[in-house]
């Protein structure tokens, strides 16, 4: 089979997207397909010019759409491939579209009573009014520390813990730089779970056993610093977790595949306070997959490979 792979993207997330793309390049020719890596550069365009990657993805049969964040990972690429009638490996338009946006994800999961973290969104003139932000907050019943985040983003590319209202403006301008809608929400204070989704080609839908984050502890928290570039950063798979939590978490993380309407794939994040409801943070229609990343390693955990997991997608892709 020829597998077409996209990778790069004008997010900032694109570095992160090019080491997800070439794990599963590898897995796919290891698998004994032919992959066909594709670049999308951090203008958005195509390496190979417009025209002749939509050639290149027409002659493969399938495409994996290996971006994250704005561009890829939003329903656009989706978009476009649905239009060029390509079979395509993950969640649909507006399941991508939707799950980038952290506002919009937040308000179908409360409508569908799966707790979220507390917060607001502030947009437009309101990013330059810290008073009346301030007054937002205290009417959410919103205290510091907060976490202000890009309301479209990634790999915590401009997320900030603010602790005060100085650090709060600077916050939200920097969140700004990225998406000019601003989420501003309450410090869970408590363990960072995810639990990973595959759809399979029966249409079966499971779970990995859930991985907990023991993030670098110099950084303030799981920030793109922890992420990418710390030897201090921990994953324990499966984590430890009190009785019937772990049915809990996963059947919540079915409940979000499910309400978002999602294909494929995804990672739900979740914030588990010490006393208290679990929360979650965000979902990832398309998340890290490097050999390194929180995705594999739980479906490794499973029992499946890496090169396991992607002939999955590929199979559910094309069923
Ligand atoms: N957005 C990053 C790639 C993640 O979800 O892991
Ligand atoms: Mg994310």
């Amino acid at each position: 089979m020829k597998v077409a792979v996209v990778m790069g993207g004008a997010s900032p997330e694109h570095a992160v997207s090019i080491a997800s793309g070439n794990g599963i390049v590898r897995a796919v020719e290891l698998l004994g397909h032919t992959a066909i890596p594709l670049l999308i550069d951090a203008d958005g365009n195509w390496t190979d010019g417009q025209h002749e990657a939509i050639e290149i993805l027409q002659a493969c049969e399938v495409t994996i759409p290996a971006l994250h964040g704005e561009g890829g990972e939003d329903g656009r690429l989706q978009g476009f491939l649905e239009q060029l009638h390509i079979p395509y490996v993950g969640s649909g338009i507006a399941a991508s579209a939707i799950g980038l946006d952290k506002h919009l994800t937040k308000a179908l999961l409360s409508a569908h009573g799966i707790p979220v973290t507390p917060g607001i969104t502030v947009r437009g003139a309101d990013l330059t009014d810290t008073e009346l932000v301030l007054q937002q907050l205290k009417a959410a019943e919103l205290e510091f520390p907060l976490f202000v985040k890009p309301v479209n983003g990634g790999s915590s590319f401009g997320v900030t813990r603010a602790i005060d209202p100085v650090s709060l403006e600077a916050a939200i301008a920097d969140a700004a730089i990225i998406d000019r809608h601003v989420l501003i929400e309450r410090e869970m204070a408590g363990r960072e779970i995810d639990l990973a989704v595959l759809e399979f080609p029966d249409g079966r839908v499971e779970t990995a056993p859930a991985l907990e984050i023991h993030a670098d502890p110099r950084q303030p928290f799981f920030n793109a610093t922890a992420k990418y570039d710390s030897s201090r950063t921990r994953f324990s798979v499966p984590a430890l977790l009190e009785d019937g939590l772990p049915e809990r978490l996963r059947r919540t993380a079915l409940d979000v595949f499910e309400v978002l309407g999602c294909a494929g794939l995804a990672r739900v994040d979740f914030f588990v306070p010490a006393d208290g409801e679990p929360v979650v943070n965000e979902i990832n229609t398309f998340p890290g997959f490097t050999p390194a990343s929180q995705f594999p390693r739980m479906f490794a955990a499973a029992g499946m490979s890496y090169a396991e997991v992607v002939d999955t997608l590929i199979r559910t892709a094309v069923a």
